[in-house]
């Protein structure tokens, strides 16, 4: 019988009868865009909708060649699945078995031991340097079974992000058989723009970048993400693929939510200068917020699970990891100043 933790997601507000307290309204735990869909999005899938009775495209071609002519690379360069999530169980499940190890810098994604473990595989963790990768100990911590490297860039929950030569660094430094996944959830808030992650894959065959339309696009909901890699490596993550795993829905709201880039760009523009105020509001109020690169930011405090009882009573959700820091979403200017001002209501602590 299999033996394992399931993933555990970002808390929502307990709205059911029998609630304890004032109800949380402003759910800051998810790493969630704050806007709803864009039009085109919503009405994209509307249309799908009523067709839904057949099955969808199993490829997700549509999908995958607006993909092409947005990123300047072929179709079979890219997998589309149900998130990155998806796709990320699909890389696993392709190349790790018993026996197999996978390097990845802990803290990070909580699903990486989640989905190495399914596996049957074992993990070799490598702590982090001041919130962010020691890319030499995560070369030096690869081993002869080593057949991954789950890097997420940016690191989710610290925010940290490795540059474009720190990360070309890092991947020329891995043996040729270890394949290195560039796990870029957060990648339109970093201002490294497209064509950063497409050389890369293009430059190094051993590269796998996995995508997401979950975060800046504002799809959480709908489970769509892509994977750019090599033809070769694409093929694999063809071959770990569910039959139909996006559904049609999803894929004509991802395809409209590529094309408007209006959208998108707003949103960053408006989340990447809320980031900025708020961590610069932390500063001053004397919490520890690390410099981040994506849609949230990392509290460095060992009261985490205390504030987040705080926050919460004062309405506020936030993502707390015990012992070591509080995770806080970007979201609206309005809610990112009720938290502001319900963590200045509290006393910082720091120096875990
Ligand atoms: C680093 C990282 N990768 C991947 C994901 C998964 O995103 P999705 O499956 O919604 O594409 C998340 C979600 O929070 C994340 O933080």
């Amino acid at each position: 019988m299999l033996d394992a933790a399931a993933y555990v997601p970002g808390k929502s507000p307990d709205t059911g009868p029998g609630a304890p307290g004032p109800t949380p309204v402003i759910k800051l735990s998810s790493n969630e865009r704050n806007l709803p869909p864009s039009a085109a999005a919503l009405d994209a899938a509307t249309v799908a909708a009523e067709t839904a009775n057949r099955y969808p495209d199993n490829r997700s071609d549509r999908l995958r060649r607006a993909l092409a002519g947005e990123l300047g690379v072929g179709i079979d360069n890219l997998a589309v699945g149900c998130g990155s999530s998806g796709l990320l169980q699909q890389i696993v499940q392709a190349f790790v078995e018993p026996g197999v190890s996978v390097v990845y810098p802990w803290r990070s994604f909580e699903l990486y031991p989640i989905l190495v473990g399914l596996a049957g595989g074992s993990a070799i963790t490598v702590p982090l340097v001041e919130h962010g990768f020691d890319t030499a100990a995560i070369v030096a911590a690869v081993e002869d079974s080593t057949a991954l490297v789950l890097l997420a860039n940016p690191n989710n929950p610290t925010g940290t992000l490795l540059e474009k030569a720190e990360l070309e660094h890092l991947v020329e430094s891995l043996p040729d058989d270890v394949i290195a996944v560039v796990d870029a959830a957060y990648h339109e808030y970093t201002g490294q723009g497209e064509e950063m992650l497409v050389t890369l894959v293009s430059d190094h065959p051993n590269v796998i970048v996995t995508r997401t339309f979950s975060k800046a696009h504002g799809l959480a909901g709908m489970r769509v993400g892509w994977a750019l890699a090599s033809e070769e490596l694409i093929g694999y993550l063809h071959t770990t693929q569910l039959p139909f795993t996006v559904n049609s829905v999803a894929q004509a709201a991802a395809e409209a939510a590529l094309a408007d880039s209006s959208s998108l760009d707003r949103h960053v523009a408006e989340c990447v200068s809320e980031r900025e105020r708020v961590s610069a509001s932390l500063s001053d109020l004397g919490w520890n917020a690390v410099e981040s690169r994506a849609n949230f930011v990392w509290i460095d405090t060992p009261g985490a699970t205390d504030l987040a009882v705080e926050l919460e009573r004062r309405g506020v959700i936030i993502r707390p990891f015990a012992g070591e820091g509080i995770r806080v979403t970007i979201g609206s200017p309005e809610e990112n100043d009720a938290f502001l001002s319900a963590v200045s209501e509290l006393v910082p602590q720091t120096g875990t």
